[in-house]
């Protein structure tokens, strides 16, 4: 089989599309035949050596495919599958763990079904199960056109809170039309300023963007960060809960996102569609750090 692999670290120009062996599934675990994988931005902290990793590897996380072999109760040859893939999604065949992956609906294609895990389940989890969002509720979303940010705007639109999304001019339409109710633009605006006193604050940026949100948050409000750390003593003069969130596979919030978006209710938004053997220019794309909603990587 053919996978993108990574050698060394650096420059998007170490990923490699070669040949390499197979992977076998142990006990418990399906063979996708990968159909698309999506790019995120800790691939490229990855490649970068930012974060380390054993190589050479295979890197991504988001695979949809078919199921090619099955080693698991749940799962069948045959079956239309997405979800995360434990050694790596830039690949023709990927081994993993049912747990980690559910069936996709027939409503929704390849693309978008790879489009969702990672994004869209650090989405899930900042709103839902450490916000605990509340209809009625403010919810201040940072890099609200992102991978993650776009579904956030909408999975607390739609849980009845007041959204305001954060991002540069180019995205203020987008963002407000996946159900944003007003825009800030970091570029000219002063965000705490702009936003008032919100409930809830998800930080998808980090560094500077940090320092900009806690100050928007009202007394016992919450904000969530997934890129940085968190600033627990600022937070806690303020009587801010400041809570930084790992994304926690799980099947059953796959399997719910995945309806919301086969019935029309999620809108799932590709910024560019590329060949498994141009991974290097989806890292580039990516590496930009302006994405507009998901980079997608078709075998
Ligand atoms: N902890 C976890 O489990 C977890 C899970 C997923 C992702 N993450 C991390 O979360 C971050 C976001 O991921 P993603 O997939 O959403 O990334 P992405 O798709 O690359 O989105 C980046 C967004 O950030 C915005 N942005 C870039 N520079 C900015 C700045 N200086 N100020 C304000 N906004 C800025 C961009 O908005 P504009 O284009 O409008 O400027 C863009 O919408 C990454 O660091 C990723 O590694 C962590």
């Amino acid at each position: 089989m053919h996978a993108v692999v990574m050698h060394e670290t650096g420059d998007p120009g170490v990923l490699l599309y070669e040949e390499t062996a197979r992977p076998q599934p142990g006990e418990g675990e399906v063979l996708i035949r990968v159909r698309a994988a999506s790019v995120n931005p800790i691939d490229w902290k990855y490649r970068r050596g930012y974060i380390p990793k054993d190589l050479p590897a295979i890197l991504g996380n988001d695979v949809s495919g078919t199921v090619e072999l099955s080693r698991a109760e749940w799962f069948s040859a045959g079956d239309q599958v997405f979800g995360i893939a434990a050694g790596g999604a830039y690949t023709e065949f990927a081994s993993t763990p049912s747990a980690l992956i559910a069936i996709k609906p027939a409503a929704i294609s390849h693309e978008q079904a790879a489009a969702i895990p990672v994004a869209a389940l650090t989405a899930w989890q900042a709103l839902f199960d450490r916000a605990k969002l509340e209809q009625g509720q403010t919810a201040l979303i940072a890099g609200a056109a992102g991978g993650v940010g776009h579904f956030a705007v909408q999975f607390a639109a739609q849980a009845g809170a007041r959204v305001i999304g954060i991002g540069s001019p180019r995205n203020e339409e987008f963002v407000r039309g996946l159900g944003a109710a007003e825009y800030i633009d970091y570029t000219s605006q002063d965000v705490a300023e702009a936003a008032g006193d919100v409930d809830f604050a998800f930080d998808t940026v980090g560094a500077e963007m940090t320092q900009t949100l806690l100050p928007a948050v009202r007394s016992g409000g919450v904000i969530v960060l997934i890129a940085g750390a968190p600033p627990e003593q600022e937070a806690s003069a303020r009587g801010v809960r400041a809570e930084r969130l790992i994304m926690s596979p799980s099947s059953d919030q796959l399997a719910h996102i995945a309806k919301l978006v086969a019935d029309g209710e999620v809108h799932v938004e590709i910024a560019e569609t590329i060949p498994l053997q141009e991974a290097a220019r989806a890292h580039a794309l990516s590496e930009s750090g302006h994405t507009r909603g998901k980079i997608i990587l078709t075998v």
